[in-house]
Parts: structure tokens; sequence; C-alpha cells
């Protein structure tokens, strides 16, 4: 009788504990497919004298609605919200929200996405609006903004909203990041205690940096990397990444020894000229996979989930058959390696639509199902 009762309790005792999960590790391994959805990350579009706080307009925010809708029926899972909060909150002490207002749109952007049944992760971007305003990426600001979102966002479902603590930090030391990083950690857990937490590390969310860091004390953390590579490939024609892309064209995935890449004069003694002379190499999926990989062995060796959260081509100038075989190379490996993803982005610039239209393009959509092995 008493092996009995004892049993179920003991079976589920067992296979918790078989599995070994945290909450950040089953979290994650419910994210799957991922997409971002820019749009309240636009603060180029607002006043500078205002410090952007106009940038985002709600009869345009409403659109979104749909965009999310579409995201989950396309069979994403999650969609990653990147927001410039800090263009809504005064620049100096008391830091108070200064268009309170404007709040609604991510209320609203969160809503509908869990009605639409998506995981949603709330990033904080471009919180220093590269660097156009003084002041504004102070570590004290930005711990004053990040109790302001955990306020505002702690009554939200744990198991399906995340918190981003900050997009692509740069031009900061590594021990000042980190140090900023353990501050807001402190912060947003006191008020936010359930919630996973993502965090990547320096120099742009570099793969890299996370491969040299190690995890932080707090144990729902997901940890996050952004893969562009090969970056002449993915940003061929960028104007925002540095004056040595803006020229470039052409470049191929993968390598093809019959379209030589012509070096512009823009790039000639840049980094950009160096990656061109690897091409073959930086675009051999093999190699690809095998920094993919890298990743994934530092989530093992720590025991800690990692999430890609940017990764994708601008379209602009490559051809949607190349990009769809950039796709496939990431997503099947994303796929093998278990890792959960969040495509750069729904309909700006690196968007996977047929060209004039808003349908996943078919040979998107087969890179999307190599994830699965399909
Ligand atoms: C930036 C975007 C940019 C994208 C690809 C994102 O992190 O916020 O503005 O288009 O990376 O470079």
């Amino acid at each position: 009788m008493n092996k009995v009762l004892i049993f179920p309790v003991a079976a589920l005792f067992c296979v918790g504990s078989l599995f070994g999960q945290s909450d950040a590790e089953r979290r994650a391994s419910r994210m799957g497919v991922g997409m971002n959805l820019s749009y309240l990350d636009n603060y180029w579009k607002g006043t500078k004298e205002k410090h952007f706080s106009d940038f985002a307009k709600p009869e345009e925010a409403a659109k979104r609605e749909k965009m999310l809708a579409d995201i989950a029926k396309a069979g994403f899972k999650t969609v990653r919200i990147p927001i410039c909060f800090s263009a809504w909150m005064e620049i100096k002490q008391p830091y108070d929200w200064d268009n309170p207002d404007a709040l609604k749109m991510p209320d609203s952007f969160v809503k509908w996405a869990l009605d639409s049944g998506l995981n949603v992760i709330i990033d904080l971007h471009h919180s220093e609006f590269d660097r156009s305003v003084a002041d504004a990426d102070d570590p004290e600001r930005i711990v004053n903004l990040w109790t302001k979102i955990a306020e505002r966002y702690k009554n939200t479902d744990p198991e399906r909203v995340f918190f981003e603590l900050r997009n692509e930090p740069n031009k900061i030391p590594a021990e000042q990041w980190r140090w900023q990083a353990e501050q807001i950690i402190k912060y947003v857990r006191a008020i936010a205690p359930k919630h996973t937490l993502i965090v990547g590390f320096h120099e742009w969310n570099g793969r890299q940096q996370l491969i040299e860091s190690k995890p932080f004390a707090d144990p729902n953390i997901i940890y996050t990397f952004h893969y562009y590579d090969p970056f002449v490939f993915t940003h061929q024609g960028a104007t925002w990444a540095g004056p040595a892309l803006k020229d470039l064209r052409s470049v191929p995935f993968p390598y093809s020894a019959d379209d030589k890449i012509k070096v512009p004069d823009s790039a000639k003694g840049s980094y950009i000229e160096q990656q061109i002379g690897n091409y073959k190499k930086e675009s051999d999926p093999e190699k690809m996979y095998a920094d993919l990989k890298a990743a994934k062995d530092w989530a093992i060796k720590n025991k800690v989930p990692v999430f890609v959260g940017e990764f994708g081509s601008y379209d602009q100038y490559s051809s949607m058959e190349d990009r769809c075989r950039h796709a496939t190379a990431v997503y099947s490996a994303l796929g093998k390696l278990g890792l959960p993803n969040a495509w750069w982005e729904w309909d700006g610039g690196f968007n996977m639509f047929e060209k004039g239209s808003q349908t996943i393009a078919p040979c998107m959509r087969k890179a999307i199902d190599s994830f699965s092995g399909r």
C-alpha cells in the first residue's frame, strides 16, 4: 500500500532529477525557432533634442498586432521584441518616465504576442542611442531603467516572458559590463524573482566573448550571443556597421571560385578586406557549424542554456538563393545543436519575404525547416 502511494511522488522526483533541468533550461528548451520584431527599437526616427522620446507612433505600433499573429502562424515559437525604453525615460535623475504614454506600445506588443501563443523576450535595445546622447548609458541610469521595466512586467507569466538585459553592449570593457550586468541582475531579481533573464557579453554580444566569459551566479539565466558570420556576406552594403561595408556588393554564399569578390576602395586596408581574403574558409558551412558548436560546448561545460538572439542577412544586395543557402547553413547547425534562436528580423531589411510581399520565400521556409531536420 505504502509503495503504491509513494511511487508517483518518487517517480516525479526521479524524472525531474534525471533531466536535472533548471527553470532556465526548461524554458529555453521551449523557445525553439524565434523571430525578432523590430520597430520599438527605431529610436533614430525621433527627435534628437527630445532624446528621441517621440520616435514611436501608436498607429505604426498597431500594425504589429497582425504581424505578431503572422509570426506565430508561420511556426515561430518565440518573439524577441527589441525596445528602446531609454527614449522614454529622463536622461538625468530622478529618472522618471518622461513619456509614460509611449509605454502602452510595448505593453500591447507583449499582450499581442502572448495572445498569439508566443514566448516573449522584452529586450532592452539601443539604450545608449549609439552614443549620440551624453550620459544615456550611465550605469546608474540603466539600472534605474531596469527597475522600472521589471516593476512594469513583473506580473507577466515567467514561463513565457523573458527579460533581456541589454542588446549588444559595446565600447565597454568586459569587466565593466560584467559589473553592470551584476547590478541589473540584483535589482531585477528583487522585483521579479521568477523571471528568466537573458544575458550576453561585451563586444556586441560576441560569440567568442561568451566562450571566454564565466556565467553569473544567478541560476535563472539564459545566455545569448549574435551570429552574423560571415559578416561580409550578411552585412554587405550595410551603412550602419562601419564605413567598410557600404560599398561591398556581390558576395555570394558560399564562396565560389567563379565569383571573385571585389574589395571596394572604402574597404581597402580594413578588417573587411581581411575577411574577404579568408572568405572560402569563413563561408564553409562546416566551419560555421564548428563556431556554433563551440558555443554549445561552453553551455554544456557550464550547465547553462544558450540562445542565439540574432542572425540573418541584409536583403539589399544579396540574392534570395544566396541568403537561403546561408540561412540553411545556420538553421541546420542550430537544429543539430539544439540551440534556440531568433532570426533578425520580421519586416525590415533582413526579412525573409519574397520580394514585395509579406510571404516567406519558399527557400527560406525550407531553411527554417532544416532546424528540425526536415
Ligand atoms: C541592430 C539593428 C541592425 C541589426 C543587424 C541589430 O542588433 O539593432 O539596427 O539592423 O542588428 O545589423
